[in-house]
C-alpha cells in the first residue's frame, strides 16, 4: 500500500486522537471520589494537575460536565501535609481579586427605584464590572446605569416559586458563561461588604466543591426524593437562605450542570416543588453530596439585625434591612446619616467603609 505524506499525517492524527480519547476516558476511573464528609479547607495553591489551568475551565464544554472533576486536590495523598502555615502563605501569593467573582443581584421591576438605586449608589459602585442585575422588566434608565450588566430574565414578575426559580436558572447560566471563579447570589436588599467577601472566598479554592451560606433553619429540611426516585423516600439536606446571599465555587457549579443548566434548574425545582434556594441546596447536598459550609457572616432581613454588635458589622459579608413592615430592623450603625435620612443604614455603612466617597466627604464637612 502506498503511503502518501497526506495519508501518514492522517494516520498520525487518527492515532493521536484515539490516544487522547483513551486518556480522557481513563481520567474519571483514575480518580477516587472525594470524601464527602470532609469540608473543603483553605488549601495551598498547588500546580494544577492534568493541564487544568488555575484560571478555571477555559475551553471546557458547557453542558458535558458530568465528568469534569474540578478536584485537583482530592486524590492527592500529600494533601494533609500540604495544609500548613507555609503552604497557606504560598496560596495567598495569587490572591483572589474582585474580578474573579460573579455577583448576581436578584430584583424585580417594581424595586428598580426603591432598592436598586441605593445599591448602585453604595456597594455596587465598587464592583460594577462583576455585578449583574437579574430582573423581569426592561428599564432604560437602569440600562444606562448598568449597561450590559442588566439582564432581563423574561421571567414572570410574580413573587412565586416558579418565577424565582426561573431567575435563578438564568443567573446560573450567565455565571457559567462568565468564566469567573465564584458565583455569589444576593437579593436587592443586601449590602455586600466586598473586602469581607474577598477575604472569605480567598481562603478556599474555586476548584474545590464550596457552597457557603447561612442555613435558614437550625435543622436540615426534609423533602421527598423525586429526582432520583419516585418520592416514596425522603432526603434531608441543608440549604443556604437566598435572602442572606450565598456563594458557590466554579468547580461545584460545573458539577451542578445536569440539574441546573439551560432550564434544567426549573425542571429540578418543579420535581421537588421547593423554592429556588432550597433547590440549590437540594442539588448540592442531596444530589452531589457536598455539605453546605455554614457561615454566620451572611444576613437577611428575617434576622433581628438590631442585635448585631456594632463592632462586628464591618467584618460581615452581607447585611440587610427590614422591609416596609419592619422598618426599624436595621443594623446598629451610627455615622454620616440619621435614621430618617438613611433608614436602611446602607449609606452610613458605605461611608464607614469608603470615607473617601465624594458624597461622604460632603457630609463630614458640614
Ligand atoms: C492558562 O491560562 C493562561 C492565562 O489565562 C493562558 O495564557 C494559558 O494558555 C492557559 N494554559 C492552558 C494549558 O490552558
Ligand atoms: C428576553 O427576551 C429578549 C427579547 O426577546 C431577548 O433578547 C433576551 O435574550 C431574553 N433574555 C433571556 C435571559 O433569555
Amino acid at each position: 500500500m502506498h503511503l502518501s505524506p497526506v495519508g501518514t499525517n492522517r494516520r498520525c492524527f487518527l492515532a493521536s486522537s484515539a490516544l487522547c480519547a483513551i486518556v480522557l476516558l481513563l481520567i474519571p476511573t483514575l480518580q477516587t471520589p472525594q470524601r464527602q464528609s470532609e469540608l473543603p479547607r483553605p488549601l495551598p495553591h498547588t500546580r494544577p494537575v492534568r493541564g487544568e489551568n488555575a484560571t478555571g475551565y477555559k475551553g471546557a464544554g458547557y453542558s458535558e460536565h458530568s465528568s469534569v472533576s474540578g478536584l485537583p486536590f482530592s486524590n492527592d495523598k500529600s494533601r494533609k501535609d500540604l495544609v500548613s502555615a507555609d503552604s497557606i502563605s504560598t496560596w495567598s501569593k495569587e490572591p483572589l481579586s474582585l474580578k474573579d467573582i460573579f455577583i448576581a443581584v436578584k430584583t424585580t421591576r417594581k424595586y428598580h427605584k426603591s432598592r436598586l438605586e441605593l445599591l448602585f449608589q453604595t456597594w455596587v459602585s465598587k464592583a460594577k464590572e462583576q455585578t449583574f442585575i437579574f430582573t423581569d422588566g426592561d428599564d432604560k434608565e437602569l440600562k444606562q446605569k448598568a449597561g450590559g450588566n442588566v439582564i432581563n430574565t423574561n421571567c414572570s414578575a410574580a413573587h412565586t416559586r416558579q418565577a424565582l426559580c426561573c431567575k435563578m436558572s438564568v443567573e446560573y447560566d450567565k455565571f457559567i458563561e462568565s468564566q469567573k471563579r465564584w458565583f455569589c447570589h444576593v437579593d436587592d436588599d443586601n449590602y455586600v461588604i466586598l473586602p469581607s467577601l474577598l477575604q472569605l472566598l480567598s481562603s478556599y479554592s474555586h476548584t474545590q466543591d464550596v457552597y457557603l451560606g447561612r442555613p435558614s433553619l437550625d435543622h436540615p429540611i426534609e423533602a421527598p426524593e423525586r429526582v432520583r426516585s419516585d418520592g416514596s423516600t425522603s432526603v434531608k439536606f441543608w440549604f443556604a437562605t437566598g435572602g442572606a446571599g450565598f456563594c458557590i465555587s466554579r468547580g461545584l457549579a460545573l458539577k451542578m450542570s445536569p440539574w441546573a443548566s439551560l432550564g434544567n434548574f426549573i425542571t429540578t425545582a418543579e420535581k421537588i416543588r421547593l423554592p429556588d434556594d432550597c433547590t440549590i441546596g437540594y442539588i448540592i447536598e442531596a444530589l452531589l453530596e457536598v455539605p453546605l459550609i455554614h457561615t454566620n457572616l451572611f444576613h437577611s432581613h428575617l434576622e433581628n439585625l438590631q442585635r448585631m454588635p456594632s463592632m462586628d458589622i464591618l467584618s460581615q459579608v452581607t447585611l440587610s434591612y427590614g422591609g416596609f413592615a419592619n422598618r426599624r430592623n436595621v443594623i446598629p450603625v451610627a455615622g454620616a446619616f440619621s435614621l430618617m435620612e438613611d433608614p436602611s443604614r446602607f449609606k452610613t455603612l458605605h461611608c464607614l467603609l469608603y470615607p473617601e466617597t465624594e458624597w461622604c466627604l460632603r457630609r463630614s464637612h458640614r
